[in-house]
């Protein structure tokens, strides 16, 4: 079974992101390993540190570089991707550059109705840059962009429950797992 390391560009308690992740562990338990790893207590990145880094660098290192693939789950802040996940990217893009060639597909949701499109094309730039030249999983058709979230996601369970969304990401996911596998 494919395994899969999750980013999520959020910290918040409660955060729907988090909750989308959640559900795609919980609903894809069948098909693929998803394991979120910890970026909470990532320092911030610093080139004089970059070639002997904390343990945490490492740890999520070799998360990365272990997985057979990156699903990266972001809330959009100020249109863009959340400093807290573009700093775990940037630790990830030096050294043993283990984004290089790694399948990965991104999600996002927001409360407001343009559900994180902005964050995602700036994410699918960063995923594109020499160091780490990530092989995304083509966005058209695939693109899981989730608006208006206080009506799709449950707030006693805090998982997603809209049915038409949910089928629209289970064709993702299958396509991802066909994608990752070539
Ligand atoms: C936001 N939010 C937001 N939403 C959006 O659709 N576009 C945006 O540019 C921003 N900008 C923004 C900046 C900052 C600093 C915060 C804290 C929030 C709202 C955001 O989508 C909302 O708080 C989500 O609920 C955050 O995702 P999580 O934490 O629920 O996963």
């Amino acid at each position: 079974m494919l395994k899969i390391a999750v980013l999520i560009g959020s910290l918040r308690q409660g955060s729907y992101n988090m909750q989308l992740a959640l559900t795609m562990k919980e609903r894809y338990i069948n098909k693929m390993d998803l394991e979120i790893a910890d970026i909470r207590s990532l320092p911030f990145f610093d080139q004089d540190i970059e070639l002997n880094p904390p343990r945490e660098v490492h740890a999520l290192l070799r998360k990365i570089a272990a997985a057979d693939g990156v699903l990266i789950v972001t809330p959009e802040y100020n249109w863009s991707v959340p400093g807290v996940l573009k700093n775990a990217i940037d630790w990830l893009s030096r050294v043993d550059k283990v984004l290089i060639g790694k399948p990965v597909m991104t999600a996002g949701v927001s409360p407001g109705v343009m559900g994180t499109i902005r964050a995602q094309l700036h994410l699918r730039e960063i995923l594109a840059s020499p160091g780490i030249q990530a092989r995304l999983l083509p966005p058209a058709g695939n693109e899981i962009i989730i608006s208006s979230a206080a009506l799709k996601f449950d707030e006693t369970t805090s998982r997603l429950v809209d049915e038409s969304t949910v089928r629209h990401i289970d064709r993702v996911v299958d396509k991802f797992i066909e994608f990752a596998k070539q």
